[in-house]
């Protein structure tokens, strides 16, 4: 099975939630977002950092996104394979992985990219939340939880991100089109980058892609 994967995509194309999904299969999930909010949460200088840039929609430096990747590839639990979900993002990032796979002789078998039309995207987006305790996501009109407000999955809150508005979203979106959309082409190039429908539900999806990392 394909066990060293990238995932690629716009905001709210569905990321999190296959990766979330994708960890069934017993792959490690690495989301740099996930782990500024963390670092946010905690209140460590990487999270007062990352939040001036990340409420903005801005995207964090590079220095800082590529060291805290390069700190996390090198965990023993990433030594059969990682999921990495939001990095690279720029072309530096995935420069600077390519070394930090050499270095951990552990290379990408795969690029799966999620394609979604932007109104799709603004109306994902708009509509989403997140547990608080877990990170699970939610939508308040295709994926309700069974209690208002509250996690199936920990029973922790429910809240809208602080750049799921609509003048941040503007700038994630320029961002992605901008510096992240490019990357297509170089794992294209490589022969590694596999496109998939992110409109699908979410379930079909996931088993499209379970075939596709067995095949
Ligand atoms: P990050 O957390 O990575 O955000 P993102 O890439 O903008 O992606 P999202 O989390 O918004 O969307 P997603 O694709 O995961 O969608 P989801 O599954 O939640 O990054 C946040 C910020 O951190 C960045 O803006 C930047 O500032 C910083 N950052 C992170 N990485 C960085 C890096 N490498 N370099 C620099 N800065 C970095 O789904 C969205 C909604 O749609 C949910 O409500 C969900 O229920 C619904 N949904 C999902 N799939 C489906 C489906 N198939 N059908 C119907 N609804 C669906």
């Amino acid at each position: 099975m394909k066990r060293s994967i990238i995932l690629m995509g716009p905001p709210g194309a569905g990321k999190g939630t296959l990766a979330k999904k994708l960890i069934s299969l017993g792959l490690v999930h690495i989301s740099t977002g996930d782990m500024f909010r963390e670092a946010i949460k905690a209140g460590t200088a990487l999270g007062q950092l990352a939040e001036q840039f990340i409420k903005r929609g801005d995207l964090v430096p590079d220095e800082v996104t590529i060291g805290i990747v390069k700190e996390r590839l090198s965990q023993e639990d990433c030594a059969n394979g990682f999921l990495l979900d939001g990095f690279p993002r720029t072309l530096v990032q995935a420069e600077a992985l390519d070394e930090i796979t050499k270095e951990i002789v552990r290379p990408i078998d795969v690029v799966l990219n999620l394609d979604c039309d932007e109104k799709e995207l603004v109306r994902r987006i708009s509509g989403r939340r997140v547990c608080k305790v877990c990170g699970a996501p939610y939508h308040i009109d295709t994926l309700k939880p069974k209690v208002d407000g509250v996690c199936d999955l920990c029973g922790g809150p429910l809240y809208q991100r602080n750049d799921d508005n609509e003048e941040a979203l503007k700038v994630r979106l320029e961002h992605y089109t901008h510096q992240t959309k490019p990357l297509l082409e170089f794992y294209q190039v490589k022969g590694l980058l596999h496109n998939f429908n992110g409109s699908l539900r979410s379930e079909v999806l996931f088993d499209e892609i379970v075939e596709f990392l067995k095949s």
